[in-house]
């Protein structure tokens, strides 16, 4: 009988911390903050509202694994290229990018567990008729992408094998398809799913041509050797996919979007 008044103590002074923690400020001291960067010109994933803030489905994903792990985040925007030298020189904690696993990233930076499989797809202005897949790039074309992307790696190769004319690497993935859409380049290479949405919001100025090339996983990384912040996202992520939160973000930001 008294253990169970003991228990029953104990669970009223649990409970009564958890309500207090999760109504107030109060004890916000204590939980960590993490710098999660991105580069915001790459929505449904990574982008930017109205007032400038930063957000899409890697911050709520994000925002969603510290909340059940016992951290936040706040969100920094560079350049895409800045964000693996941020985490190596630890002006950063954690990439929230729609970032790729490739082996070469995976040397300087330790990616977690994937939260989303993508690949590259070849968009030209919607009233191109000569461009219907990959094949048909031409020496006398030039193809954009945005600069460190995967997206740019498969351009410079194209130039590299001499089948386009010129690789035009811009810094944001608005001002590739602003190119695109102007005839100033006659394609651009964008994961699937950021084409995909950029089509659903501004219909009738650009459409994906040909199949999916290059697969890729999206994954978020942290400093070589930080394990406790890899396992902590890690163990994050598959609880939000366990508890529904994933599938309802990829409803929120993804299908629902581009449906
Ligand atoms: N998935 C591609 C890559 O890993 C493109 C990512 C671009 N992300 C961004 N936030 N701009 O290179």
């Amino acid at each position: 009988m008294k253990k169970i008044l003991a228990i029953g103590l104990v669970l009223v002074l649990v409970l009564g911390m958890v309500a207090c923690g999760g109504g107030g400020e109060d004890t916000d001291a204590d939980v960590p903050v993490y710098k999660a960067i991105t580069e915001a010109t790459f929505p449904p994933f990574d982008t930017v509202d109205e007032n400038g803030n930063v957000i899409g489905f890697d911050m709520d994903l994000i925002a969603a694994i510290g909340e059940d792990q016992g951290f936040k985040v706040e969100f920094v925007d560079m350049g895409f290229d800045a964000l693996i030298p941020a985490i190596e020189s630890g002006t950063g904690d954690i990439i929230t990018a729609g970032m790729g696993i490739t082996e070469e990233r995976a040397e300087k930076v330790d990616f977690t567990d994937t939260y989303y499989d993508s690949a590259l797809i070849v968009v030209v202005a919607a009233d191109n008729e000569t461009i219907n897949s990959v094949d048909d790039l031409t020496a006398d074309m030039k193809v954009a992408s945005q600069i460190a992307t995967t997206g740019a790696g498969k351009v410079e190769s194209l130039l590299a094998d001499g089948k386009i004319k010129e690789a035009v690497i811009l810094d944001g993935f608005d001002a590739c398809m602003l190119q695109v859409i102007n005839g100033d380049v006659e394609a651009v290479i964008v994961d699937e799913p950021v084409a995909n949405a950029y089509m659903a919001k501004q219909p009738g100025k650009v459409k994906t041509v040909g199949d999916v090339m290059d697969a890729e996983s999206y994954a978020f990384a942290v400093q070589k050797g930080n394990a406790e912040l890899l396992e902590m996202i890690n163990t994050g992520l598959q609880n939000v996919k366990d508890n529904g939160t994933y599938d309802e973000l990829v409803m929120k930001w993804i299908a629902g979007e581009t449906e």
